[in-house]
């Protein structure tokens, strides 16, 4: 199976920002987790602090059996990442490392959540492998 792990805006500071919500392991570290425990797939990483990168990245993920995105801050008002998720048939997975519900209010708001197949929250850097397996069931 080939998954595409999708980081948005300031992912590329965890393990160095607000270690008490995002934890202490950095997003390389977490990445390597990541192919270790997805050792029989093929697993492709991106990481962009620029919304139209990102939504370049999801345009070009048709051959991706699915895609596991974290778009940081860009998922409570990025109306081009939701259009660029609508825009390809590949699912998507949105992630988050955080219960964004159990945060300030802004936090629970989702423009993508209505595109993605589902959503995972609140499990930290395991969100993301629990998002890739869903693929498999
Ligand atoms: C986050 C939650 C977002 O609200 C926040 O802006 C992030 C990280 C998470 O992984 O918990 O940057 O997506």
């Amino acid at each position: 199976m080939k998954l595409l792990f999708i980081n948005g805006v300031n992912l590329n500071m965890t393990g160095i920002r607000e270690k008490d919500v995002y934890g202490s392991h950095t997003l390389d570290e977490i990445n390597c987790e990541i192919v270790n425990h997805f050792a029989d797939d093929e697993c492709e990483f991106y990481q962009s602090n620029n919304e139209g990168d990102i939504c370049t990245a999801i345009q070009c993920a048709e051959h991706f059996d699915g895609i596991i995105l974290n778009a940081g801050a860009y998922t409570h008002y990025s109306y081009a990442i939701r259009d660029a998720i609508a825009s390809i048939k590949t699912p998507v997975v949105e992630v988050h490392m955080s219960n964004v519900h159990s945060r300030e209010d802004f936090r629970k708001t989702s423009v993508i959540s209505e595109v993605c197949k589902g959503v995972i929250c609140g499990f930290g850097k395991n969100s993301y492998i629990l998002a890739g397996e869903s693929f498999k069931l």
